[in-house]
């Protein structure tokens, strides 16, 4: 009864969220990606739809079912992700960024398969893509941002540092072995007032009390 009365703690917000991995390609059937299954984003859609957002979510190549009342735009490349994250985001109060966006991606990418040419190995130039978490933290008239810090040692002094530089008042920290590709995650949430820790479980789970923690943020 009580939750029938409780108004819905980011009702009236505008949510936009990355998730997944990019796929960068190499040439037509091949190209550099990474582990990421969409899991902890398209959660985190789930759990701003519940609380009452208007969720819009920018997915890389995953194999996720749609949370309802979700708005999806697939992607593929970091540079398409940015794209669409950029023509979505002046209408947006919150942007999140849960996406393993490929820091790198081929400097070209050829337009027919690529044929295997003697015994030697092969060297691909890459170029880094824009980090579009950064970006949107640095529009004149920025959405409260949230950015999440994957890493696979020194956790709290990786993620303070990365909260720093993309000037992104709420980072979420979690260990690559902890969660990425998995069902499960354990995550710290660190912002200006310290390190919050969030009990490790499935994903909905930790999603749920980003979402709390977040909606106390802007409240
Ligand atoms: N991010 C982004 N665009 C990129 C790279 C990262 O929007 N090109 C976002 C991610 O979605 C995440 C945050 O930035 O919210 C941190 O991503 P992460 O890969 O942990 O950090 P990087 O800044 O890329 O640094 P590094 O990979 O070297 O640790
Ligand atoms: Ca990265």
């Amino acid at each position: 009864v009580a939750a029938f009365f409780t108004p819905k703690r980011l009702a009236g917000k505008r949510v936009l969220i990355t998730a997944g991995p990019t796929f960068e390609p190499i040439d037509p059937v091949r190209g550099i990606t990474n582990i990421s299954s969409g899991k902890m984003g398209f959660a985190l859609a789930r759990a701003c739809a519940d609380a009452g957002a208007e969720a819009t979510l920018v997915a890389g190549p995953v194999a996720q079912a749609t949370p309802r009342g979700v708005t999806r735009i697939d992607v593929q490349t970091a540079l398409q992700m940015r794209d669409a994250v950029m023509r979505n985001v002046l209408a947006a109060n919150v942007f999140i960024g849960v996406a393993a966006v490929a820091d790198y991606r081929p400097a070209t990418a050829a337009d027919h398969k690529m044929k295997k040419a003697g015994g030697d190995g092969l060297t691909i130039e890459l170029v880094q893509n824009p980090d579009i978490l950064a970006e949107v933290a640095s529009l004149p008239n920025p959405p409260f941002c949230v950015g999440f810090a994957a890493e696979s040692q020194n956790l709290d002094e990786y993620a303070a540092t990365k909260r720093a530089k993309k000037r992104v008042p709420l980072l979420v920290g979690n260990l690559v072995q902890d969660g990425m590709g998995g069902d499960d995650n354990r995550v710290v949430l660190f912002d200006d007032s310290g390190r919050h820790e969030v009990p490790h479980g499935p994903k909905d789970a930790v999603a749920e009390a980003i979402v709390e923690h977040l909606a106390g943020m802007l409240a």
